[in-house]
């Protein structure tokens, strides 16, 4: 954290820290791999207290193939190879499957993600999907009415025909919670598979102009939108 809020290089700050010039929460602390949270820790360094980083909102489209987590034990490609040397410590909102591509936030704003990825706030996340068969009208209704899957019924979805090919179906479908693998599931409870997975937008958001592997920072515009996106939480009782 030290290194990215841009004070020195990593091997510099690591030996800082070895000689105990940094304080969390009121102890030294000399182990340059501990874990502090920037907004919720007391971080001192020589006494002083050090800014909060800047809050950075990326949007990024994650290419197929990439997993969303930091580091992968069996040498993957992570989204954070597309970072490149990005400054800043940016972790995704939510995730995205492997073999699905499309719309990845990423940031260090708590506040920001906990809204997005809040199940009970409905933010809209939409798909371009492929099935592996000729879905009918009907089938497209069970999606859009709710289906059962293993972990319960699917809240009401919306569902855009596109068209079929000589075997597959085409289609756009967006949903308001974000369950494990969820339109994959519920694909195959009609039978048929995902062939191929694309987000194109989340809430407001949509991938515009924005090239495969490639990432950008949110406008202003952008950040205000996707806050106020989906259901305001129930008031309180
Ligand atoms: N639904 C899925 O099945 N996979 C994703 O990555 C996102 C939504």
């Amino acid at each position: 954290m030290l290194s990215k809020a841009g004070i020195a290089s990593r091997t510099e700050t690591r030996e800082w820290i070895a000689r105990g010039r940094l304080k969390v929460n009121g102890k030294t602390v000399r182990d340059p791999e501990t874990w502090v949270n920037p907004e919720r820790d007391k971080i001192l360094f020589d006494g002083k207290p050090l800014r909060p980083p800047k809050k950075m909102h990326l949007v990024l489209y994650k290419p197929k193939g990439y997993i969303t987590s930091y580091k992968d034990p069996d040498g993957r490609p992570t989204v954070y190879d597309l970072l490149g040397d990005f400054p800043h410590y940016v972790v995704p909102v939510g995730r995205l499957d492997q073999d699905t591509s499309g719309l990845l936030l990423m940031t260090n704003d708590t506040e920001f993600a906990e809204h997005i990825t809040n199940p009970a706030h409905h933010v809209p996340k939409t798909y371009l999907v492929k099935a592996s068969a000729l879905l009918t009208e009907e089938q497209l209704d069970q999606l859009r009415h709710g289906l059962e899957l293993k972990d319960g019924p699917t809240r009401p979805a919306t569902v855009k025909f596109l068209r079929h090919s000589a075997r597959a179906t085409f289609f756009e479908i967006t949903i308001r919670e974000g369950r494990n693998r969820q339109v994959r599931r519920m694909v195959e409870a009609l039978g048929a598979q995902v062939l191929k997975l694309v987000r194109i937008a989340i809430g407001p958001l949509r991938i515009g102009a924005l090239n495969i592997g490639r990432y950008r920072a949110l406008t202003p515009d952008e950040i205000r939108l996707l806050r106020r996106a989906g259901a305001p939480p129930p008031a309180a009782a």
